[in-house]
């Protein structure tokens, strides 16, 4: 018998605000209503993820900062949502990890090796969402290297496509160093404005300047996504029938479809 896959997702850009903490809660919810196991990892001291998930990271005793620094085992701090996903929730101690993790050897690694020990602890995911922060620093970099796919929110707006540069340099220097197989599956556009006749002028830009395939459908820009962290819960619950949601809905379905392709090539390539 097979065994089943985990696709690992890396949601990355490190412009701020671009929607990859709401697009990992979105996409993790949506894959949980198709049935699948899903772990999200909160990489960001800010705690966004964890806090709009309903929990409050001044309630958390152990976060991914004591299994990142102190080696603890991690399946002792995952935490079920309300959502239906597995959390590993993240704290402001966080910070210091990265500052930790600095002078660790092999510290690109250490994100790869905890998922490692989950699998190992018999904690099997059919999908690992890691958020990461709006830098491209030693956090993000382990998030590369522990996934098999980076998938790059994009607001499309004047100007937001000067750091995707940059972010695919990354990748290249991961994949050359840490991860070769690390795929980049795409921009996800996030907070469209489909009426504008520029928003979709600035996709086309940067889909054709960077070679990059564009996950559709577009996430529209809606007052809904606000109100969301605020009730714990993402937009797929907070506003079931949205637009917002039914986008989100048919970019996990995307996805599904997307690492199958990943799994029926590996197999022929086998
Ligand atoms: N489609 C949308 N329509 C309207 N508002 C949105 C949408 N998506 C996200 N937002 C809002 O935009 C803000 C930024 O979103 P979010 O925190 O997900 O971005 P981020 O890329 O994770 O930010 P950071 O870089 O700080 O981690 C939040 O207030 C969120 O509620
Ligand atoms: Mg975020």
């Amino acid at each position: 018998m097979a065994t089943a896959r985990t696709t690992t997702l890396a949601i990355a850009n490190q412009k701020g605000g671009v929607a990859k903490t709401t697009s990992v809660a979105s996409i993790g919810a949506a894959l949980a209503e198709l049935g699948h196991t899903v772990l999200i990892v909160d990489l960001d001291p800010q705690a966004c993820l964890t806090f709009s998930l309903g929990i409050d990271p001044e309630d958390v005793e152990t976060s991914i900062h004591h299994v990142l620094t102190r080696g603890l085992p991690p399946a002792e701090v995952l935490t079920e949502t309300d959502d239906g996903v597995t959390l590993l929730p993240a704290t402001i101690e966080l910070a210091r990890a990265e500052a930790d993790l600095l002078t660790r050897t092999g510290r690109e690694q250490v994100l790869r090796g905890v998922l490692d020990d989950l699998a190992d602890a018999g904690r099997h995911f059919d999908w690992v969402l890691l958020d990461c922060p709006p830098s491209l620093g030693v956090l993000t970099v382990s998030a590369l290297t522990a996934a098999d796919a980076v998938l790059i929110p994009l607001q499309c707006e004047t100007l937001s496509h000067r750091g995707v540069g940059q972010l695919l340099d990354t990748v290249h220097d991961v994949r050359r160093f840490t991860n070769r197989g690390l795929e980049v599956w795409g921009v996800l556009p996030t907070l469209y404005d489909g009426r504008t006749t520029h928003a979709r002028t600035v996709l086309e830009t940067i889909s054709a300047t960077y070679d990059l395939d564009v996950v559709e459908p577009p996430i529209p820009k809606t007052i809904k996504f606000a109100e969301a962290p605020a009730a714990g819960r993402s937009i797929l619950a907070t506003s079931r029938s949205s637009k917002g949601a039914k986008a989100y809905r048919e970019v996990a379905q995307w996805l599904v479809a997307r690492a199958g392709r990943r799994a029926a090539a590996a197999g022929t390539t086998s």
